[in-house]
């Protein structure tokens, strides 16, 4: 695992322009107004300046450096953007087309981006080790198992894209569906609370 695991995770040039627009990252669509201008010639200062006292390095690093934080970061946004769809599979907010395809826009990337994460889970990262961690030492015995459940669920969170726009119904169906990919792994490798 290196140091930089997060900063070369979002650096991968595979790393998919629906993975960057749900993190909002990325080219912006319009051209730079002088405000940005500005900001920019700011930056290309400042950058280099912070680079040279390795402030850039270690402040993005800090961000992103605990293999464990990053990993359940990702899990708390795929909650979050299972939770718009889950309310309203069950009617506590009103069913939205647009609403809903977003949120399973960004799920199916957030889904697509765990699969694709170098580094989020070094061998000895359970919670045996005394880290902050509900990740149970089975799935290093089980990685290709534990990968295949990660498929799964990108499998899921695509069907779920392909309908979510097409009524409530369709987003109740497909619900099952991502629950059910959810929970099978965090069934066997997730600890209990
Ligand atoms: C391939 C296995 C796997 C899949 C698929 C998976 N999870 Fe997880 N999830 C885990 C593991 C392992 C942990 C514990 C991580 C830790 O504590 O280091 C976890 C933790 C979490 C947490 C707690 C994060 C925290 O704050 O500590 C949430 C929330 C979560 N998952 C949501 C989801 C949702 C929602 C889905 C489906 C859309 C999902 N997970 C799919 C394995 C998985």
């Amino acid at each position: 695992m290196s140091l930089l695991g997060g900063r070369e995770y979002f650096a991968q040039a595979d790393v998919t322009a629906r993975f960057r627009a749900a993190f909002r990252i990325g080219p912006r669509p319009h051209p730079f107004s002088t405000k940005d201008t500005l900001m920019r010639s700011t930056l290309r200062i400042a950058l280099p300046a912070l680079a040279v006292l390795g402030l850039g390095t270690a402040l993005f690093a800090e961000a992103h450096a605990d293999p464990v934080e990053a990993r359940q970061e990702h899990m708390k946004a795929m909650g979050a953007q299972l939770g718009i769809l889950g309310k309203m599979a069950q009617g506590e907010t009103e069913y939205d087309a647009a609403a809903a395809s977003e949120a399973a826009a960004e799920l199916s990337a957030l889904a697509v981006g765990l699969t694709e994460a170098e580094g989020w889970w070094p061998e000895g990262s359970d919670n045996t080790s005394g880290a902050d961690t509900k990740a149970l030492p089975e799935i290093w015995e089980n990685m290709d198992d534990f990968e295949s459940k990660m498929d799964d669920l990108v499998t899921a969170a695509a069907a779920m894209e392909a309908v979510a726009g097409d009524g409530l119904e369709a987003v109740q169906g497909e619900m099952r569906t991502i629950g059910g990919a959810c929970g099978a792994c965090h069934s066997d490798y997730r600890e209990r609370s």
